[in-house]
């Protein structure tokens, strides 16, 4: 039998929202706390202002095992010192869950770490990209252009969202903008 909850949603790019009046998870910079490597730059931007960094709406309908979730972000650009605006990000609680990110506009980029060996990778995440996160594997995003990164996360409907680790050990790189361009460089010897 069909479920009864409609099965199509609609969003509006202009905005990144979903029509209807879903419930919309907001992140500001005070919520980043720990995530950027330049301690002194953070807290001076907090002290002046404390700017949206994203939005998402989950689609969350059903739990059943082989269901799927999928959530609609909205990540502003800007940045801390020369670091980006970005996710807080995380592990999924179920370490096998894979995800598939959809960009739906603007210019992103997607920080992935491989739990176990601490591999990292950056990946494009922008209109028209697709980025296959695997599972037992950190995500993080950053906003690297100058309008709204728009994108659609599909994942299971069970595999929740560990942020403990990472707000332990945090991810070992960062990316930041050098000559206009996003580079990916390792926390420690960084800034
Ligand atoms: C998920 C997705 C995605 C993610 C948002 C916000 O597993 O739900 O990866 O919807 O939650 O991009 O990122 P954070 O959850 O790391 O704040
Ligand atoms: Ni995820």
């Amino acid at each position: 039998m069909l479920p009864e909850f409609s099965l199509t949603e609609w969003y509006d790019i202009s905005t990144g929202r979903l029509r209807g009046n879903r419930p919309v998870v907001e992140r500001r910079l005070v919520d980043l706390q720990g995530c950027f490597a330049d301690e002194g730059e953070y807290a001076a931007l907090l002290s002046r202002e404390n700017p949206l960094l994203y939005t998402v709406t989950a689609v969350d309908h059903s739990e059943g095992v082989g269901d799927l979730h999928y959530g609609l972000g909205v990540l502003h650009p800007g940045k801390v010192g020369s670091e980006y605006f970005m996710t807080k990000g995380h592990l999924h609680s179920w370490r096998e869950a894979a995800e598939v990110y959809i960009g739906l506009s603007g210019r992103g980029v997607m920080l992935l770490e491989d739990e176990a060996a601490g591999e990292s990778r950056l990946e494009p995440l922008e209109a028209n990209s697709i980025v296959y996160v695997p599972g037992r594997t950190a995500h993080r995003t950053m906003n690297v252009g100058d309008k709204p990164l728009v994108y659609l996360g599909v994942y299971p409907a069970r595999a929740g969202h560990d942020y403990g680790a990472i707000a332990k050990s945090n991810f070992r790189m960062i990316v930041v903008e050098q000559d206009g361009r996003p580079v990916m460089m390792a926390r420690d010897n960084s800034l």
